[in-house]
């Protein structure tokens, strides 16, 4: 068919101009979306950690005055830890979440595979979060001699499996009512040879049809938004992302007074997968 001279726009010519005009107005919206969207990320990050360099701010102010005395002066001192421990925690989500952005497997991550004891990171990931849990009268408890504690090593990155863990900690703190206790447990299934970790706790429910959304990035339950503020919905969405990267599973599970997080990961899967950790390596991460 030849075009018609009377109407130009009519051109085979024409309406490539015109559809190309099309794909570039698309892709312009598309880099205004994902710039406000990295504008908002942004905000979000820094408004997560003002809020506890802040409190430490505040509490170091309190202490140079020289007005709080010496049992006070503890009190303060533990908060001091516990708001750094938020910062350091928030930071690290921060700094994973660019990270696993860009990076889909686990060959391509700079840290090196080693055998992780999780009985023995989830002790040390209990007592980091512990001052956490003082704060809110709150009792973090890993049981000891049940067959975790028997449980063989899983392959895997240690900083991330830790992220995981802190995640799923701190929410359980988080989202707990005062006064109860964080159960930590966990076990090695011999069949599939995984080792499974169990979090539970008491606090706000979980509605059924919120176990698979809470896992989406930025997805906060109405409840957490209502009581809880400050929350990016990062977390699990982080500690997901990292449990796929090591062929596990994660989910959550309503229970009758709050939620219960299990954790599922292969002890040998990743042989040979990413590079295994040398005797020259040296990490300083519990
Ligand atoms: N232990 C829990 N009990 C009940 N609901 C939970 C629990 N843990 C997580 N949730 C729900 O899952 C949502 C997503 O959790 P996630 O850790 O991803 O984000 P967040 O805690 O809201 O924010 P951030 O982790 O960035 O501070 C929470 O907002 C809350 O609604
Ligand atoms: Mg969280």
């Amino acid at each position: 068919m030849s075009a018609n001279p009377e109407h130009p726009s009519d051109s085979p010519d024409a309406r490539r101009v015109i559809a190309l005009e099309k794909e570039k107005k698309a892709l312009q919206q598309e880099l205004a979306k994902i710039s406000r969207e990295r504008i908002e990320y942004l905000q979000n990050v820094s408004h997560q950690l003002v809020a506890p360099l802040h409190a430490i701010k505040w509490h170091i102010e309190n202490l140079a005055s020289g007005r709080v005395g010496v049992e006070r002066g503890k009190k303060v001192l533990r908060s001091i830890y516990s708001q750094s421990t938020i910062a350091v925690h928030l930071a690290k989500n921060f700094a994973l979440m660019s990270n696993l952005d860009a990076d889909h497997k686990l060959s391509s991550l700079r840290e090196p595979l080693e055998e992780v004891e999780l009985f023995r990171l989830l002790i040390n990931l209990a007592d980091d979060f512990q001052p956490l849990g003082w704060d809110r009268e709150l009792q973090i408890s890993v049981k000891n001699g049940t067959p975790f504690e028997a449980a063989p090593p899983v392959l895997a990155i240690k900083p991330l499996i830790s992220q995981v863990f802190s995640n799923v900690i701190e929410n359980a703190v988080k989202y707990s009512q005062r006064g109860y206790e964080i159960i930590i447990d966990g076990a090695h299934h011999p069949r599939s040879n995984v080792v499974s970790v169990t979090v539970q706790n008491r606090g706000i429910l979980l509605k059924a049809e919120d176990t698979n959304k809470i896992f989406e990035r930025g997805f906060r339950t109405e409840e957490a938004k209502s009581q809880y503020p400050a929350g990016t919905g990062f977390g699990l969405y982080i500690a997901k992302r990292i449990v796929e990267l090591h062929e596990g599973a994660i989910s959550a599970t309503p229970t009758e007074f709050g939620a219960i997080f299990e954790v599922v990961l292969p002890v040998r899967a990743l042989e040979g997968k990413a590079r295994q950790r040398g005797p020259k390596d040296n990490s300083s991460y519990r």
